[in-house]
């Protein structure tokens, strides 16, 4: 983001440890980064680099051992109902159908009865499942049921979207297709999303920006700005551009990793 920009979500050398066996470990290291209202921004980076850390400190499930950690800001200091992750594993009730399921987060914030059942069926529509309100979640495809998830998420109207590799378990056709939905609904509600994944391709689709994340500590390598004509073209010369200079990196990033795990033998 450029200076004339407020930030919605301000990091200042923001550092995590966690208390383990021996002198406990960096999950994450002096991370600094500013993210602007309405941006959506992907982090990549290997497994254990510190994304699901630093998800989980932006959306309050655990707090930083050192820094500045903003929203608006106020400092992170616990869960907010204004800004909703979603999970991996779509953290539906199985009981309730796909409209109670949607219900369930508006009706917890006090929406009136009425009220809330037209903002569900709203939410159900914008994912294409309104048609699907009456079922339960196992007559739900693995996609059907993340496009749940997502409209339970954006029912309630949050200032903030976290979402921990949401698409990971889904199938390749599948996962493009709910990228697309992303997408569409990013641009209609223009909600800050903040969008871990492990697929490069995934993020550079996505994001506006592509934090990529290097491990040992846990800390930031390389931030991209993706800068691609709308609507963004996955086999288009420019997209194979930005993969091989992000691939290259996460090379790098990789073989780091690698040395230092085989130094730690
Ligand atoms: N609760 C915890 N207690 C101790 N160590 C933890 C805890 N949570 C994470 N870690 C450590 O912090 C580091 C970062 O983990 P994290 O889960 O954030 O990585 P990640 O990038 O999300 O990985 P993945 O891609 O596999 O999901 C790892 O070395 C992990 O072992
Ligand atoms: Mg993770």
């Amino acid at each position: 983001m450029n200076g004339r920009e407020t930030a919605k979500i301000r990091l200042d050398g923001v550092g995590k440890r966690f208390r383990a066996k021996g002198d406990g470990e960096t999950a994450l290291s002096r991370v600094d980064l500013e993210i602007a209202a309405g941006e959506l921004i992907c982090l990549v980076g290997p497994s254990g680099c510190g994304k699901t850390t630093l998800i989980n400190l932006l959306a309050g499930f655990e707090r930083p051992s050192e820094g500045i950690l903003e929203i608006d800001g106020r400092a992170v200091t616990g869960p907010d109902p204004d800004h909703i992750m979603i999970f991996q594993d779509y953290g539906l009730f199985p009981w309730k159908t796909v409209l109670n399921n949607v219900l369930f987060g508006l009706r917890a914030r006090g929406v009136p009865k009425a009220e809330a059942r037209e903002k569900a069926l709203d939410a159900l529509e914008l994912v294409g499942l309104r048609v699907a309100a009456d079922r339960h979640p196992h007559e739900l495809s693995g996609g059907m049921k993340q496009r749940v998830a997502i409209a339970r998420a954006l029912a309630v109207e949050p200032s903030v979207l976290f979402m921990d590799e949401p698409f990971a378990a889904l199938d390749a056709f599948t996962r493009i297709h709910l990228q697309d939905e992303l997408l569409r609904i990013w641009k209609e509600k223009r909600t800050t999303i903040v969008f871990v994944t492990h697929d490069l391709d995934e993020a550079i689709y996505l994001g506006q920006r592509v934090v990529l994340m290097a491990p040992y500590p846990g800390r930031i390598q390389r931030i991209l700005h993706i800068r691609l004509p709308e609507p963004r073209e996955r086999t288009g010369e420019d997209f194979a551009r930005i993969r091989r200079e992000l691939f290259e990196e996460f090379h790098l990033v990789h073989k780091q990793a690698q040395d230092v795990s085989e130094y730690s033998i």
